[in-house]
């Protein structure tokens, strides 16, 4: 008979918001010791590699993005309609989201991704020109912010001139995640209309004459005769948006954060750029931007002997799986020539993983081979101030560098 998680004694993950990484890797790791489970203030935790993959890969757990609305009790009718019309692949679950992954999939392979490398590379080398020479800067604002933007525009075809725009938008719509609905749900309904009624005269152009880009492929690709229409691109083109520029530049200022407090293996992906695909993957399983993500039971579930009834709330700590010990030799170590583990956490698992890895994999390796032939010695010139962790999408809110 399994018991209800309610009546558990697990463990507490007490977290200060501003706590130290390594300070909330030794309390992650006392608590796996002890249970799969642990209670934060937000409620039950998963902490374990092999019980966060299980239970993202149960189909009976959905995407809590899906309660945004209902979890800060925020009664809209304009915002319930328009969500119900415009499902994101993001918060869909069950066939509808098979549906359009199915339909997707193709156009986000990493031959897909490829085809921008030379884009990503020449949008990197422009950021730094015109300070290179100075020998530092603030990474954060000068490079990290401007830098998957240009990528996302060119991606789905939008031209220079409006990339300031699709920043600007992309600002009101990450209001999603602020946890504050009654009051950003106007902005953020007004950037969405916004930003779809650009798409939809871009879809009718590349309709009208097909492109090398993924606006094209999405538009073209089909599964058995079903096709995307109008309302589905415009809703994938905002998922793409909203997944794929905050999550990439606070990676990489995760990345450069490491980096700069680890000069030999900087080093030793200066001498070696070969190891770049590597570099990335360790950065992400080692200081990852994404900490974890939310599910809901959608009935009641019993699980390694514990019953959560419909409605549970649990959250899975990328940060615990990426630092198990029974996946990862030397689990604390960070090396850019580790092989052999298991995946890192941070693109997720089950059927949400990252559509879009391919591409965050290729901007991160680019970035990372710009920079570290263009940035020897890279050093910390001043403190780093980190996002408190509490947010989703998490690094360091200033970094200044310094380089030889
Ligand atoms: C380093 C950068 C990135 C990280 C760490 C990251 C992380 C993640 C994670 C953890 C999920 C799963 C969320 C969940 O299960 O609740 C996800 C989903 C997703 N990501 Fe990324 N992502 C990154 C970059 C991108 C980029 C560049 C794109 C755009 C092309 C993208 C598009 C998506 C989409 C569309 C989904 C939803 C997939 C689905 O629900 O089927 N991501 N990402």
């Amino acid at each position: 008979m399994a018991t209800p998680v309610s009546e558990l004694d697990l463990p507490t993950l007490d977290f200060d918001p501003f706590s130290r990484e390594d300070e909330r890797r030794e309390i992650i790791a006392m608590a796996q010791r002890q249970s799969w489970l642990a209670k934060t203030e937000l409620g039950t935790m998963v902490t374990r590699y092999d019980d966060v993959t299980s239970i993202l890969r149960d189909r009976r757990w959905h995407s809590a993005l899906a309660l945004i609305a209902q979890m800060q009790q925020f009664d809209n009718s304009e915002w319930t309609e328009r969500n119900s019309n415009r499902k994101s692949i993001l918060s869909t679950e069950g066939p509808d989201h098979t549906r359009l992954r199915r339909i997707v999939s193709p156009a986000f392979t990493p031959r897909s991704a490829d085809r921008l490398r030379p884009f990503m590379r020449s949008v990197m080398e422009d950021l730094i020109d015109p300070f290179i020479g100075n020998g530092h800067c603030e990474f954060v604002a000068e490079v990290c912010e401007p830098y998957p933007n240009p990528i996302i525009c060119e991606l789905l075809g939008a031209p220079p001139e409006n990339w300031e725009m699709f920043s600007r938008l992309a600002v009101d719509i990450f209001k999603l995640f602020n946890g504050n609905l009654a009051e950003d749900a106007p902005a953020i309904m007004a950037a969405q209309d916004e930003m779809n009624e650009y798409m939809a005269q871009l879809i009718v152009e590349r309709r009208a004459a097909p492109q090398e880009d993924l606006l094209t492929d999405l538009i073209a690709a089909e599964d058995e005769g079903d096709r995307l229409d109008n309302i589905e691109l415009q809703s994938m083109a905002q998922a793409v948006l909203l997944a794929g520029t905050d999550t990439t530049r606070n990676q990489l200022a995760c990345a450069m954060a490491l980096f700069a407090q680890h000069p030999e293996q900087w080093e030793l992906l200066r001498n070696q750029p070969e190891l770049a695909p590597r570099a990335v993957e360790e950065v992400m399983r080692y200081l990852g931007a994404v900490r974890g993500t939310v599910r809901f039971a959608s009935e009641d579930i019993e699980y390694n002997g514990v019953l959560f009834p419909q409605g549970s709330l649990i959250a899975t700590s990328f940060l615990g799986a990426n630092f198990d010990d029974t996946q990862y030799t030397e689990a604390g170590a960070f090396d850019i020539s580790r092989k052999a583990d298991s995946p890192h956490m941070t693109f997720g698992s089950g059927i949400h993983f990252c559509l879009g890895a391919a591409l965050a994999r290729a901007e991160l390796q680019e970035a990372l081979l710009v920079l570290s032939k263009r940035m020897p010695e890279v050093r910390l010139n001043g403190e780093i101030e980190w996002k408190p962790i509490n947010v989703g999408i998490w690094g360091p809110e200033v970094l200044p560098l310094a380089w030889s």
